[in-house]
């Protein structure tokens, strides 16, 4: 993403690129390295970001807002690029509109759930790190006869569960978007027992919840930023699973694993396309808009439509293709 920027941004169009390093903290304390085609060779294959990343938003601090105004005064700024997710797109949403900072956003987040486009990069890597632990978890299920409780990330959207539960051939894929009846789960785990299937997989999204009074709920934890710190419903749910069916079970938490190591090459693509899109992006002036995909195009998008939501996962693709295997 930011090798294309840059690639694209000198090259092309003679710009002069730096970035801002942990996120919109180095923006607000204007903490910079310089951004040039030469210093970022060898960067096509590695994960994470050069930048480091944080948590939190201008907003959170006082006068923080006008901090980052005075760092495009000072810094004599054109453009700001601001890759993230729904927390990040939305700060940048509201300070090009509040402040009338010159703003594009790039959708990047494993969870894929950024309304407006029809993919976020990270979310195929983290898909496909996900269904390798998958395929070795069914060898470990069968030689043990066991269920195996798979949990992977997606707070308010199953994508990352129902596209590694569909490749991996899950039992059943439990996900936020709908809430699950513990006792359907292991009546379906019962019912393989009884046709000789003594392995199962079952894939839990961390933001999946029981129906009402089905089962316990998670106890809820809260970061600084008073965002939920999901995690552990997969231990909940083995314990359940196993109480009420006496199979044993086991659980796995696959959790920043899912967002760490070489990117797949679908997303090097994806983020190559992005990062070329978002530059020619400054160039147009499209302020307040992000680039995303739609269909095999890469367009822009205004930030307004994104604020506030979450991209729920396809359900036709939930219900219609995944839960045919479900059992
Ligand atoms: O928002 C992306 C995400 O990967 C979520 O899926 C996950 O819940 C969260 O980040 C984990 O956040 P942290 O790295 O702060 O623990």
């Amino acid at each position: 993403m930011i090798r294309a920027i840059v690639r694209k941004g000198e090259l092309m169009y003679g710009d002069e690129l730096v970035g801002f390093l942990d996120a919109w903290d180095g923006v607000m304390d204007r903490r910079t390295i310089p951004l040039n085609v030469s210093s970022l060779r060898g960067m096509l294959p590695k994960g994470g970001t050069l930048l480091g990343t944080r948590r939190g938003s201008p907003y959170d601090h006082d006068g923080g807002p006008e901090r980052v105004q005075a760092t495009f005064r000072q810094m004599d700024l054109d453009a700001l690029l601001v890759i993230g997710g729904n927390g990040s797109l939305s700060v940048a949403c509201k300070l090009h509109h509040d402040l009338g900072l010159p703003i594009i956003g790039v959708p990047k987040t494993i969870d894929n759930d950024v309304v407006g486009t029809d993919m976020t990069f990270g979310f195929n890597t983290a898909v496909q790190i996900a269904t390798d632990a998958i395929d070795r978890l069914h060898t470990t299920a069968e030689s043990h006869d066991r269920v195996m409780v798979v949990e992977v990330m997606g707070r308010h959207s199953g994508w990352i569960a129902t596209y590694a539960g569909i490749a991996g051939g899950a039992t059943v894929i439990l996900i936020p978007e709908e809430p699950f009846d513990i006792d359907k789960v292991c009546e379906l785990l019962r019912s393989r027992h009884e046709r000789g299937r003594y392995a199962s997989i079952v894939v839990v999204a961390e933001g999946a919840e029981p129906k009402d009074a089905t089962m316990r709920s998670r106890v809820k934890v809260y970061d600084q930023f008073g965002h939920v710190r999901l995690g552990g419903i997969a231990e909940t749910i083995a314990n359940v699973i196993e109480e009420r069916t006496g199979f044993e079970t086991r659980m796995v938490l696959l959790g920043h694993i899912q967002r760490g190591g070489t990117p797949t090459a679908f997303d090097r693509v994806l983020s190559t396309r992005y990062g070329v899109a978002a530059i020619d992006a400054v160039h147009e002036a499209s302020w307040g808009h992000m680039v995303a995909l739609r269909g095999d195009v890469v367009t822009t998008t205004p930030l307004t439509d994104t604020v506030g939501k979450t991209r729920p996962v396809d359900m036709h693709l939930y219900h219609e293709v995944a839960e045919v295997f479900f059992g």
